[in-house]
């Protein structure tokens, strides 16, 4: 049994569906359920056993405290945050509450239920091999020149915007954790992820669906900042291998080896759409790129060298961009009532009328 936190969000949602999928092991998933976490995301695992359901709060101590006494994880993937940086420039406060409050709180629990097991057993878990793994960020170091080298695990830390400089923060405090208290964590710095499930409001989704509503499609600045994307699946493999192999206290950059500036992705998802959807007038979706102002702090490139986790874990991501983003420009287009009910709000109606209650299959 592990515990999941911020399972019903984008990457823990993917990363819930693949872990039952690849190793059939029951973990608990708690979410608070805040615009980012969708019940829809699980939808597939009503009635699965092996999925427990419980919406909540990362920093309500007893809650946790009494979740980890009555189900006792052999390991903590720590997903949940408040993670779109354009939401942590217009307000801040939920960013350190979840990502640093909130993640002090979780982590004193989990120290306290650890503390408490038994250092060895051959059944169950036990101190020796209980991890809690932090899934981070690479906007936590900071940005790069068009010349750097892409970002390695020994870079200092230089957070920009609020939600990277609060992700920082709670890095620190896992890293402290370990250091005083020898708490078993990992912690893994990931590149900017895409595929199923993401909320519409960062790049790839948010250009899927506008070019599909007709919308504007909003490049920010000159357009020419660059991300290196990693397909979820990657990054949720990734996170596997970390916790089954990697070593107490390490961090461990993740990425695609890809980097694109942001135009290049706006107008590939446009002539993938070109190609399976075509607009009806005949016409291009790259006539609906708009350019406008760009975000305040705006990180100009980011990029992972993944070198480490490769030679000591063996991990390589498996999708290219080319694959990746046709994988996801389908789903969307497959998904059409998904994305309808996250973007209008109506989804916590049609969970209510599918379910009758928040908490499933509890
Ligand atoms: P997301 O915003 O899609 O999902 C976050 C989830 O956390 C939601 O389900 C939300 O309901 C839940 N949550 C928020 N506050 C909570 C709280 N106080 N208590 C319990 N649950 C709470 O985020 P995501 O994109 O899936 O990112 C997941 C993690 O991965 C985050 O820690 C993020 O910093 C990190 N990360 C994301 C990316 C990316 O490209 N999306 C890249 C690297 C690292
Ligand atoms: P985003 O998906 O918000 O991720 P992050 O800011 O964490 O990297 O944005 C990815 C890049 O795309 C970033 O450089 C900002 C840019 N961007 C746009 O140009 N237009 C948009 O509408 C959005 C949401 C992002």
């Amino acid at each position: 049994m592990i515990l999941v936190t911020g399972g019903a969000g984008f990457i823990g949602a993917n990363f819930v569906h693949s872990w039952l999928e690849r190793t059939g092991e029951a973990l608990v998933n708690l979410d608070k359920l805040t615009y980012a976490g969708n019940l829809a995301n699980l939808a597939a695992l009503r009635g699965d056993v092996r999925h427990v359901f419980v919406q909540g709060e990362i920093g309500d101590r007893e809650r946790v405290g009494a979740l980890l006494d009555t189900y006792r994880p052999r390991a903590v993937i720590h997903f949940a945050a408040e993670s779109h940086v354009d939401r942590s420039i217009s307000g801040p406060g939920e960013f350190i509450q979840t990502n640093v409050v909130g993640t002090f709180h979780l982590l004193e629990r989990v120290r306290d239920y650890w503390s408490r097991l038994p250092e060895t057993a051959a059944e169950g878990p036990n101190r020796q091999d209980f991890r809690f793994l932090q899934v981070s960020t690479d906007e936590v170091f900071g940005t790069l020149s068009p010349t750097d080298p892409p970002f390695a695990e020994s870079n200092p830390f230089l957070p920009n915007s609020p939600y990277a400089a609060s992700k920082a923060a709670s890095d620190h405090l896992i890293r402290a954790w370990h250091h005083t208290f020898d708490l078993p964590v990992l912690t893994t710095h990931c590149s900017n992820n895409y595929g199923p499930y993401q909320f519409p409001e960062k790049l790839i989704p948010l250009i899927i669906h506008n070019a599909l509503a007709g919308k504007p499609l909003p490049i920010y600045g000159d357009g020419l900042q660059v991300r290196d994307w990693l397909y979820v699946e990657d990054h949720c493999q990734a996170i596997m291998r970390v916790l089954e192999a990697g070593q107490k206290g390490e961090t461990y950059n993740i990425g695609g080896w890809n980097e694109q500036p942001n135009m290049d992705v706006v107008r590939i998802i446009c002539s993938v759409l070109d190609r399976l959807h075509p607009r009806a007038d005949g016409r291009g979706y790259a006539e609906q790129i708009t350019f406008v102002k760009d975000r305040p702090g705006h990180d100009r490139r980011y990029a992972i060298d993944a070198g480490k986790i490769e030679r000591m874990l063996g991990w390589k991501p498996a999708e290219t961009f080319d694959s990746g983003i046709l994988k996801t420009v389908r789903w969307y287009l497959d998904h059409a009532e998904w994305v309808h009910g996250v973007t209008s709000g109506a989804y916590r109606q049609w969970v209510q009328r599918q379910y009758g209650d928040a908490s499933f299959p509890v």
